[in-house]
């Protein structure tokens, strides 16, 4: 597949990590040069970038630096735990951690992160095609939150499939949740597929149900920011009420995600840590109050959707379907 991004979410520059601020999105196109492993960890909790595989390959570039700074006596705590539920993080740790154990000199750490970086691509590009492989012809799809060339180290998982599926003339029509409250939907996803020239419907979310009970949608396709053993995913919030949405209209819903994605250490959803943000974001948009003052807000950012209202994940490994594969089956089709 001869793919040509228009931008790029991440990039190694030698005196640093060069970063696609996703905080001034779809307004301006702002890049950032970090240079130490501090500003990584600060770019990964503020969200300047986001998306599971993302902040793991930044994650990894962000040990090189540490190393740069620190040598052999790094500590990876802090990065470790700049989000929470994204399992991609600590994978991407835990692989640079192994190396810089046995080979401590940055020609190796680099070579590692951008092996991670380039493993990340590779993974999009094939389950695109993986994913569009499923999709019947002319289908109409609805995705939540970003899962595209922002949220991984290009094309996309959820926005990959789409991409792949668009390429093959199998989609007519891309539904785009706008994502509250981060508005992922309506500022990143719209914004990269409109400059791939993919047209883009916005929906808030509280009208996907309603779109899906008029026949508007045949497949529902989204991330995951960590599965379980069992098949479990954690997504970005809403993801679990437009899959109740989808089992009670019988659309089907793909789960696309690489298999650095799936914790083997979590049997099952319930293991999972959700992370919770300030309320700010829902009480206030832009630093501007939308909400009566003397409000709280509870802002949990990802929920988890049980496997039995999954069709099918993909992961560059191949497609999982559901219920051909028993649950209980899983844990050892996630090794082989
Ligand atoms: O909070 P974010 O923007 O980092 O969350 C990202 C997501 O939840 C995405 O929906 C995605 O599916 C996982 S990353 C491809």
């Amino acid at each position: 597949m001869n793919y040509k991004p228009s931008f790029k979410t991440l990039e190694w520059v030698g005196s640093g990590l060069r970063l696609l601020d996703q905080r001034k999105l779809p307004h301006s196109e702002e890049y950032r040069l970090l240079r130490t492993m501090e500003e990584v960890e600060h770019a990964i909790r503020k969200m300047m970038v986001r998306g599971a595989p993302a902040i793991g390959v930044t994650a990894a570039y962000g040990v090189v630096l540490g190393f740069r700074t620190y040598g052999s006596k790094l500590n990876l705590d802090a990065l470790r735990k700049a989000r929470p539920t994204a399992i991609n993080l600590s994978w991407a740790i835990d692989r640079m951690a192994d190396v810089l154990e046995k080979y401590p000199d940055e020609d190796t750490l680099l070579k590692e992160a951008i092996r991670i970086h380039e493993e990340d691509l590779a993974s999009n590009l094939h389950m695109g095609e993986l994913g569009a492989g499923l999709l019947e012809e002319r289908v109409n799809v609805l995705t939540h939150c970003n899962a595209g060339a922002l949220a991984t180290s290009g094309y996309g998982t959820a926005l990959g499939v789409i991409r792949s599926g668009i390429a093959q003339g199998k989609i007519d029509r891309v539904y785009v949740n706008e994502t509250r409250p981060w508005l992922q939907g309506s500022r990143l996803t719209a914004w990269e597929l409109i400059r791939d020239d993919i047209p883009v419907t916005l929906l808030v979310e509280s009208a996907a149900a309603w779109l899906m009970k008029r026949g508007g949608v045949d497949w529902i396709i989204v991330g995951a920011d960590r599965i379980a053993a069992n098949g479990d995913v954690a997504n970005k919030i809403g993801t679990y009420s437009l899959a109740l949405a989808a089992k009670a209209h019988e659309i089907q819903f793909m789960v696309v995600a690489p298999s650095s994605t799936v914790d083997l250490d979590c049997s099952t959803g319930e293991q999972i840590e959700i992370e919770s943000r300030s309320e700010h974001e829902v009480l206030a948009f832009n630093e501007i109050p939308v909400a009566a003052e003397g409000a709280d807000a509870w802002n949990p950012v990802f929920d988890v959707t049980p496997a039995e209202l999954i069709t099918a994940i993909v992961t560059e490994k191949g497609v999982i379907q559901f219920p051909e594969t028993p649950v209980e089956k899983l844990g050892q089709k996630w090794t082989e």
